[in-house]
């Protein structure tokens, strides 16, 4: 019998003793002021238990992590006509890349780099205000993860929205071949407060249950999403989920995952659990160093990879 709660403990113990914990991201502002010097894991499992160590009820920003959220929404409106808008092979390029989308007629290359979450969050939008969009997007969040207290970080949405070159810029370049369909600014405002959504390991490590069991929340009874459509998004989780860095995510951890550049790293072992990482700190590509590290020691102790 594994004991998960030990083997959490373990992890962040040795976690805290790191000294090399990579880079916070400073790019929006507002994330700069975060303390690298934290780590936090939690494990839901079918049966309903949730098993957490160090840092695990402090709230980040999920940032990319909600894109996992979106795509699922999307799927649920438009079905596969969603792959009209975005495609779903990886773009072994940094998230915030421009390269492929003009050999490509501005259509993303899949739904987790920004170009890619950017043009999901217009397909979902269908003609509503973002504040509809948004109501929308948190409900599912709260549904899943069974926990209203979850909500927006204005503050984060705001810095971003302050310092959006780069992903206004994928949005023109986007619309500039037809892609998008709403007003720039309403399309990243949205896109923008989906990233800011404040939540901690223990309710990502929940929201994430869904994807383990088929598409059912098993802890809540409910079906959230077919088996199909779970599968595949647990596919685009594996190729796609660590932008240019999923080879090698898939190599150490060998898990579905998906980072954020809050430091956050949710985790689908299917059939096992849900794993929530986080520590601020980031490597050279914009994923959590020392998530990724716990993530690697955590599979060599229950053996939880699909490979
Ligand atoms: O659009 C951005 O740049 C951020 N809101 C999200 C990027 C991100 O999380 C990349 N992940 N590692």
């Amino acid at each position: 019998m594994i004991n998960i709660q030990k083997i959490l403990d373990d992890i962040a113990k040795e976690m805290a003793n790191e000294t090399d914990r990579g880079k916070v991201a400073d790019y929006i502002p507002q994330l700069a002021h975060v303390d690298p010097n934290q780590f936090g894991i939690a494990v839901a499992t079918p049966d309903g238990q949730v098993y957490t160590a160090g840092d695990a009820g402090t709230l980040f920003s999920i940032q990319s992590i909600s894109k996992v959220f979106t795509l699922t929404i999307g799927l649920g409106k438009l079905g596969n006509a969603l792959w009209t808008h975005v495609g779903r092979e990886p773009s072994g390029d940094p998230f915030n890349s421009i390269m492929m989308l003009e050999h490509e007629s501005g259509r993303p290359r899949n739904p987790f780099i920004n170009a890619g979450a950017i043009a999901v969050v217009d397909a979902i939008m269908m003609g509503h205000e973002p504040k509809e969009t948004l109501g929308e997007i948190l409900q599912f969040v709260r549904f899943i993860a069974d926990d209203d207290s979850i909500s927006f970080d204005h503050k984060v949405a705001a810095s971003e929205m302050a310092h959006k070159d780069r992903n206004a810029s994928l949005a023109y370049f986007m619309k500039s071949f037809g892609r998008l369909k709403h007003d720039v600014d309403k399309v990243l405002g949205t896109y923008f407060h989906q990233c800011s959504i404040a939540m901690n390991c223990q309710q990502l490590a929940q929201a994430g249950l869904f994807l383990v069991s088929n598409g059912i929340n098993e802890h809540t009874g409910v079906r959230v999403i077919n088996a199909q459509r779970s599968r595949r998004i647990n596919s685009l989780m594996m190729m796609c989920g660590h932008y240019d860095g999923s080879g090698e995510f898939a190599y150490r951890v060998g898990l579905p995952g998906k980072s954020g550049v809050g430091g956050g790293i949710l985790t689908i072992a299917p059939g096992e659990g849900s794993i929530a990482v986080w520590s601020p700190g980031l490597d050279h590509i914009g994923n959590s160093k020392l998530g990724t590290k716990a993530l690697e020691l955590f599979v060599q102790e229950t053996g939880w990879s699909v490979f």
